[in-house]
């Protein structure tokens, strides 16, 4: 369920919020100090599964079952992948007491969480501030404590909280002609949820999805936020990957141990997409310090897609210690440089070509001195394993939506 194409116009008022209103808005929200003790979860950018991308609305406790199974059974327990998420569409109706109740696609929370409690994984669900979900299901608006205590007592590790129906309901309603006034209600909301799941006592990692609205990388962290989305919906075209891509340049001081920015779950192995754009999107994923929560369909997945999500170099880039995201470097036409610093002085560059044709990479000359780099390095291909040397205006023919990433141990 995308999110309500009435309010597209509501979105871009706050969109266009100045920068000067986000900021005065942004500060009186901060938490209290309880708030910002050091996190104990998400010091690494969460890793695992999540149901939205393939299965949507239809997704049942079996689906679940079933991809718990099969990340352990494909190895991708063992490359990282713990988390396994349910997105929307679980949940049933408040009973008297406000209890809510899951739907029949769920019969029994609690006996499905100990079921990927006993894979050694962990769990994760989804709701929202509002009365609604995105996709028109029971959230949490007026029953925070009560559900959070609620997803603690089922086991629940992560919880995803979606907008969706607050912004109608609440934030328009209360402060039409207003949106500093808007903002401040839907930062109490993400307040009041990060509070109520820290009084449970649970280690439960808070992932905010508000779409990227009034620089939440600016007031997530105080609230609890351990990944906040930092656009729209993607979904498994190259272009909607690529425009994702572009606009997480300037977030990466935002993320680090325990925060991180969230450019939204992974598309690999899911429409149309290449083998190459799935790599380029993985790797790139990997160089922003992304959240790797996979999509696809687990029990179905082909080796080559199997292959590109448990490359444990890649991973290693995206769950690298220092926490530090990787930046553009520079363009030259559609071809892309990044770099992400690496603990130990390590440093991953990626060149990625984002054009249409394998004719946009002519002539790409890598420069070295704009990487900060001097003289020839020795790094490793990760994508070939193979030991590479990259030399100052060195050529690089790269096919279209490909990418070369390599591992430099010792840059010069
Ligand atoms: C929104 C979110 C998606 C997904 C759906 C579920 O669109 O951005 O990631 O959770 O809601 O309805």
């Amino acid at each position: 369920m995308r999110i309500f194409a009435a309010l597209s116009v509501a979105a871009l008022a706050l969109v266009c919020l100045p920068s000067n209103a986000q900021k005065k808005s942004a500060s009186p929200h901060k938490a209290p100090k309880a708030q910002l003790a050091p996190p104990q979860v998400a010091l690494t950018p969460p890793m695992g599964w999540n149901s939205w991308n393939f299965f949507a609305e239809k997704v049942t406790d079996k689906d679940i079952r079933d991809s718990a199974d099969q990340i352990v059974a494909t190895g991708m327990k063992d490359a990282g992948y713990i988390y396994v998420n349910i997105d929307d569409t679980w949940e049933g109706e408040r009973d008297s007491k406000g209890v809510l109740h899951t739907n029949s696609k769920f019969p029994d929370m609690k006996a499905l969480a100990d079921y990927v409690h006993s894979k050694g994984l962990k769990i994760g669900i989804y709701s929202g501030p509002g009365s609604k979900t995105c996709g028109g299901f029971a959230a949490s608006l007026g029953h925070e404590e009560q559900d959070a205590q609620l997803y603690a007592e089922w086991g629940i590790d992560y919880l995803k909280y979606d907008l969706c129906s607050f912004i109608p309901e609440v934030m328009y309603k209360q402060a039409p002609n207003d949106p500093a006034a808007r903002m401040k209600i839907m930062v109490a909301a993400y307040d009041k949820m990060g509070k109520a799941l820290k009084a449970t006592g649970r280690p439960i990692v808070f992932s905010l999805c508000q779409y990227g609205w009034d620089a939440v990388w600016e007031w997530a962290p105080a609230l609890g936020g351990n990944l906040w989305r930092t656009t729209g919906d993607i979904d498994p075209h190259w272009d909607r990957i690529y425009a994702i891509l572009s606009q997480q340049d300037g977030l990466a001081k935002y993320a680090g141990p325990g925060h991180w920015n969230d450019p939204d779950m992974l598309e690999v192995g899911n429409g149309k997409l290449s083998l190459a754009e799935n790599r380029s999107h993985f790797s790139m994923w990997a160089m922003l310090a992304a959240p790797l929560l996979a999509g696809n369909d687990l029990p179905n997945m082909k080796p080559e897609i199997k292959a590109i999500l448990t490359n444990a170099d890649v991973i290693a880039i995206d769950q690298d210690k220092l926490g530090r995201q990787g930046t553009r470097a520079y363009s030259d036409g559609e071809v892309e440089v990044w770099t992400r610093h690496l603990a130990g002085g390590a440093l991953a560059v990626a060149v990625l070509d984002a054009g249409d044709s394998r004719y946009s990479t002519h002539p790409f000359h890598l420069n070295l001195a704009k990487l900060g780099l001097h003289g020839s390095q020795e790094g490793t291909n990760l994508w070939t394993g193979e030991p590479i040397t990259l030399t100052d205006h060195m050529p690089i023919e790269i096919g279209s939506h490909d990418i070369l990433l390599v591992r430099i141990a010792k840059p010069k």
